[in-house]
This record gives C-alpha cells, structure tokens and sequence, in this order.
C-alpha cells in the first residue's frame, strides 16, 4: 500500500472546446466547417449547460481539485467587446466548483482562440500578448475571490508543433520560423500575464496565487544509438522539454511547474537535415510496450525519469494532465496505478509534487480525432449526452478518497 502526502489534490481536467459545445466564435470552429472536420465538435459534451451534473459526479469521485479552461472566443467574440453573460457563466462554475469543495484550477488558453484574433495574424501578431492580456485581466478580476491556481497557456510547445510544423490544426503552417515566433509570444504572455494575476491579487489584499503553465513532456529515445538519433534525441528534449520551462524561470515567473504526461517519443532520423533530427519518428513498430487506442506508447517509467530532472527548478511540480484513450478500461486502472506509481517514487525520492489530475473526466472532442477517442473516466453517450461512470473511475475514486495506492481495486 503506498501513502501520498495528506494535502495532496487529485482531480480530473476538461478544456472548454472539448466539452462545452458551440464555441462558433473560434476559430476551430471556422476550421473544421472549411475543412469539413470528419467528427465535428458542434454539441460536445454540452457541458456549457451540464457543468453542475459533471461536478456531481466529480464530487461522487471524491475529487478535490478540478482542472478547466476558459473559452476566450466567447467571453471576446468581437474585439473588445466583452459579454457580460458569458463573464457571468464563468462566475458560476466556479461557484459550482467552490460549493463542491472542488478546488478549481483555470486555464486561460487551451489551443483555441476568437477568430477575430486567428484572424490579424493569431500568436504570430507581435502584439497578441496585449490582447491576450486584455482579455486575462477581465476574468481574473471576475474570479479571483474564488480562484487560487492559474495556468496561462496549456502546452505551448504542442500547439506551436501541430498548428505551425505539422499544418495539422489550423492555422495549417508548416513553418519553423512562424512556430519560433508563436513560442516566442506565448512565452511573453506568460510573463506578462504572470506580474497582471499577482499584482491584481496584491492590490485586492488577497492571499497569493500560484501561477504556471501546463508543460508537455515527453521521453524522447533513440530507436538505435545512431549519432544522428542521439543528437535528435539531445536537441528534442531540449527544445520540446525544457527551452520554455528555462526562459520562464530564468524570469521568476513559475509559481510551480505544471505538467502533462501521456507517452514517450522514439526517435528514428533517416537523414542528416534539420527537418528530420527534428522530426523523424520510428515508422515500424520497435516498441514492444502496449499502447492506447491512438498507438502512443504506455511508458510511466518515462514519468518517474522526467521528474527527477524537474528538481533542478526547486519548484513545487503539478500533474495537470496525464490519461489514457482506450475502450479496454481494465487497461486505463492499470494505466493510471503504473504512473501513480511513478509519483509515489519520485516523491520518495525528494520531488515535490501537489497533485495529480488526471485527462479526462469525461470522454470529449479529441481535436483532429474527433470523438472516437475515449479518455474519460466517465464516458459520455453522444446520443443522449447520457454519463455513465467507469470502473477505473471508481477505482480512482478510491485513491482521491484514502490517499493510498492499492493495485487491487475491489470495486
Ligand atoms: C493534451 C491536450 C488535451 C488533450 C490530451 C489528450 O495534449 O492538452 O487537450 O487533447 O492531450
């Protein structure tokens, strides 16, 4: 039986497009009627109008802590105009929260954006951070009362790499130059939003917040020990895993470090060429590891490792995300046990870490994907926007509830 830390937080995370429904004010939105998006997000999860259903069933699962984003496109759906409705929605899901004893955590920017915005240029504009920052100091006036962890921007570097390099979502580059310039943005929003949250909080006398981002992390490893993939694998995890994390504590503005962990990456470079140490994975299937329903590798060893190298920042570490897409849910139980795991050694061996959120609480729009994907500790019915709780929520439920780790769930 493995103990955590008595005032550790467990949860789950949604983001608002994935769940919330009818976000036609963004610019995914716009991208998948062009492209005619096979699996539109169009309803969701029709969370907007069932939030206080869903947090019933967190509070069932014994959450204590519940991860959330704020859909920027419709608090602004024309520039500069705010709507007061939407601010006021906003404001009672965090009440909802909040009457629950769910600690809400909130982010402010979770992939998406308002057209309007996608529109003179996204984060290529070199003033994004202002209208980013106009639209953040509106919400966190509106919630700070109620609200004690921030999480400026979710994934960065994932958004860069599938928006700019890949040309997977929109706006469809494909460009090393424009994902640079997009890095370089988030991170100066970062900055900038993270002196607006505390100087609102100190001017209102309120206690200090704590204030991050959601890192993705990756292991990256060498299929073979080539020169070229070691190199790869060198340049990866410097750029992918910790370029962001260094400029942002070079300026003392982490609070904590947020991260997200779902797999790791193998790497396998055919040639010599920047584009390939950069993004040549391995095609033939090398792993011998199991895997979720999209084909990533389950490698919570890979969790434990990265860890570790996080102490260097001697800063407190949250698991904002980590789950698994799969139909098998004996499978998601294992999943989530081998990584909680992970955090049971790693806090053994001196990481600080406040808690564990998992992705997702309820199957949702899985971006480019659609909704085949099932990560939701309660699945969802697409047809009757029916819940339906899975065991390994149960099982985890158990784990919110004791703070012990038992592999065996007799649920
Ligand atoms: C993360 C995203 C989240 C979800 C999971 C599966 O990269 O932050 O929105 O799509 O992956």
């Amino acid at each position: 039986m493995l103990q955590f830390p008595k005032s550790f937080f467990w949860g789950a995370a949604t983001s608002s497009y994935q769940v919330e429904g009818d976000n036609v004010n963004s610019d995914w939105w716009e991208w998948e009627k062009r492209i005619a998006l096979k699996g539109p997000c169009q309803k969701a999860c029709r969370h907007y109008d069932l939030y206080r259903e869903d947090f019933d069933l967190a509070k069932q699962l014994n959450h204590n802590s519940h991860r959330l984003s704020i859909e920027w496109s419709r608090l602004e759906p024309e520039e500069g105009r705010f709507l007061a409705k939407e601010l006021e929605h906003y404001k009672l899901v965090i009440d909802a929260l909040k009457e629950r004893n769910i600690e809400p955590i909130v982010t402010l920017h979770h992939f998406t954006n308002p057209l309007w915005f996608a529109k003179i240029g996204g984060w290529q504009n070199k003033n994004a951070h202002k209208y980013f920052l106009r639209y953040a100091e509106k919400i966190i006036e509106l919630l700070c009362e109620n609200v004690r962890f921030w999480v400026t921007i979710n994934e960065p570097m994932v958004y860069a790499y599938h928006a700019y390099i890949l040309g997977a979502w929109p706006p469809q580059e494909k460009s090393f130059l424009k994902a640079q310039a997009v890095v370089d943005n988030l991170a100066l929003s970062h900055i900038k939003a993270y002196s607006l949250i505390h100087g609102i909080y100190k001017k209102r006398n309120l206690p200090k917040p704590f204030v991050s981002i959601a890192k993705n992390m990756q292991l990256f490893e060498p299929c073979k020990r080539t020169l070229k993939n070691n190199l790869a694998v060198y340049l990866r995890d410097k750029t992918f895993n910790f370029n962001f994390l260094d400029k942002l504590t070079k300026h003392k503005t982490l609070d904590f470090i947020g991260i997200n962990y779902y797999t790791r990456s193998l790497v396998d470079v055919k040639k010599w060429y920047f584009k390939n140490l950069f993004l040549d994975c391995c095609k033939e299937n090398h792993s011998q590891l199991e895997k979720n329903s999209l084909g990533w590798d389950i490698y919570p060893e890979g969790l434990y490792s990265l860890l570790l190298r996080l102490k260097r920042y001697n800063l407190p570490i949250f698991i904002l995300e980590n789950g698994i897409c799969t139909e098998d849910d004996t499978l998601r139980w294992a999943f989530i046990y081998r990584h909680l795991k992970s955090l049971y050694l790693a806090i053994r061996e001196g990481v600080n870490i406040l808690g564990y959120i998992y992705w997702s609480l309820i199957d949702n729009f899985e971006w480019d994907k659609g909704f085949s994907q099932r990560f939701g500790l309660i699945e969802v019915d697409y047809n009757t926007y029916n819940r339906r709780i899975r065991e390994s929520a149960m099982c985890f439920a158990q784990v919110c509830k004791t703070g012990m780790l038992n592999h065996s769930c007799s649920n």
